[in-house]
């Protein structure tokens, strides 16, 4: 009797261990789906996701082909590395293909463009696009560009400069100067620090509990919000005219709809991220690329004195000078396909899906992960070459595949804007400086963001 007893014990904890371990298998199981696994219950995969990052996707890759399941933080995910099928999804929001950035960037940025869909999202983009777009690049910001990037490269001759930490002061300074003209230095630098506490909370677990990442980006929102509430209702009140974002978001010259004073904010929250990290992070790493290959370096240095040789001293970079940094714009590119400054977009499934084949339920997460396809050798020959020549052919840059800046209803409608501020940036570096790596550690780290943890210390002279 009591080996019966042992034996149906053993059983039971036997089929109740069996069914822990295979419990998100259990959970998510549906006909058709594409293989992958899901790994351990509540967690999945994600400590293999974060501490292997690219390699953990390589390994999936191999073993399951372009199109995969996993689950990490916190939800099962489809990944998709087929250009095809990436593009495929990134041009088929309408089909329930939405964005779907984690819980943690979504509580924290609030009802940001991602959280929109359809004809908000036609008017919002619309709207930023009216404000950052190409064409206002050309009328409005690119003499304000010109000016905080002519100021800001002034006197670093002789010094040693964190890079890192430069090219993320300027990339924030920069747009934020867009946003508001005219505000005291003193405001900016604590509207950064603040600002800076609320971006590193978006990219964290959404546990709201003191102490955490996520708890001091919630906190660090509420402030951002009532320091921005105070911006609005000062220039409400004031009578003198300005011509920045503000007082064009503001006044709302399309008129169709006047915007509420919480709609500025997630705008101005929306221009502020978006083009901060992407930005800084480009710059730093196009600078180290350049110092590490001397002869592309010579290429665009030469390229900017042409452009200096035809002006008179202190003459303003216009949109034709501009558009005549083709070197530049290509080593820009090739730094952003080879850090992989982003290495992949998220959507999330509004209802069931059939994506080559395969079944995707409903409320999935699927990856679009471009850093694979940026590494493509059938793409880019010698891939892990930087070698920017390649974007001076015609049509890569527009190429299908090319997903750098997304693609579809969401391309990036900041491309230009972000483009001109690198260019630059390295134009008056490259024509005022030379520079070396300063001694010290010079770690690079590269998913799940491109960071130098130890920053990227660099010993200037004039040129
Ligand atoms: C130069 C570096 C930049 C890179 C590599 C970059 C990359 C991207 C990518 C890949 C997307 C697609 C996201 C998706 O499909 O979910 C995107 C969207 C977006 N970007 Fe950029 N971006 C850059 C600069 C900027 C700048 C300077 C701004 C200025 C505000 C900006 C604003 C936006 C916005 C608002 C969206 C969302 C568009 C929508 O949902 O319709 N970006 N960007």
């Amino acid at each position: 009797m009591m080996l019966i007893e042992f034996c149906y014990a053993l059983v039971f904890i036997f089929c109740a261990l069996f069914a822990v371990l295979k419990w998100n298998n259990i959970r998510y199981s549906r006909k058709g789906m594409p293989p992958g696994s899901l790994g351990w219950p509540f967690v999945g995969e994600t400590l293999q996701f974060l501490t292997q990052g690219p390699d953990f996707m390589k390994g999936c890759r191999l073993r399951y082909g372009n199109l995969f399941k996993t689950h990490a933080l916190g939800s099962p995910i489809v990944v998709s590395m087929d250009p095809d099928t990436n593009r495929y999804i990134l041009l088929n929001e309408a089909k329930g293909l939405v964005p779907g950035y984690p819980d943690s960037m979504r509580k924290i940025l609030g009802t940001n463009i991602a959280e929109v869909h359809g004809a908000v999202h036609k008017r919002i983009r619309g709207s930023l696009l009216s404000l950052i777009g190409p064409m206002a690049v050309k009328d409005r910001l690119l003499p304000e560009v010109d000016e905080f990037m002519r100021s800001y490269l002034d006197n670093w001759d002789g010094k040693i400069v964190d890079l890192q930490e430069k090219t993320v002061e300027m990339a924030f300074f920069i747009s934020m100067k867009a946003v508001v003209e005219s505000e005291p230095h003193s405001f900016l630098e604590s509207f950064k620090a603040t600002f800076d506490k609320m971006a590193v909370g978006t990219i964290s677990l959404p546990f709201k509990i003191p102490g955490t990442e996520y708890y001091r980006g919630i906190k660090a929102r509420e402030k951002v919000l009532t320091m921005l509430r105070e911006l609005i209702a000062k220039r409400r009140a004031s009578s003198a005219t300005h011509d920045d974002i503000l007082e064009h978001l503001i006044r709302n010259e399309d008129g169709k709809h006047k915007l509420d004073d919480e709609e500025i904010m997630e705008q101005i929250i929306t221009i502020l991220y978006s083009g901060y990290e992407t930005v800084s992070t480009t710059t730093m790493m196009s600078i180290k690329y350049l110092c590490d290959n001397p002869n592309f370096l010579e290429a665009v240095r030469d390229e900017h004195f042409a452009i200096l040789q035809k002006k008179l001293p202190g003459e303003r970079i216009n949109w034709d000078d501009y558009k005549n940094m083709s070197q530049t714009r290509a080593v820009i590119l090739e730094t952003m396909r080879l850090a992989s400054v982003v290495s992949g977009v998220m959507r999330r499934t509004t209802n069931d899906i059939e994506l080559n084949g395969f079944m995707i339920p409903k409320g999935w997460r699927v990856y679009v992960y471009t850093r694979e396809t940026n590494l493509d050798p059938i793409l880019y020959e010698e891939p892990l070459t930087f070698n920017p020549r390649r974007w001076l052919e015609k049509g890569l840059e527009t190429h299908n595949h090319n997903m750098l800046f997304g693609a579809g209803g969401r391309v990036c409608p900041g491309k230009e804007w972000g483009m001109l501020k690198i260019s630059l940036f390295i134009h008056y570096f490259v024509t005022r400086y030379r520079w070396e790596e300063a001694e010290g550690n010079k770690k690079l780290m590269k998913f799940p963001r491109v960071l130098a943890p130890k920053g990227l210390h660099i010993k200037i002279t004039k040129y």
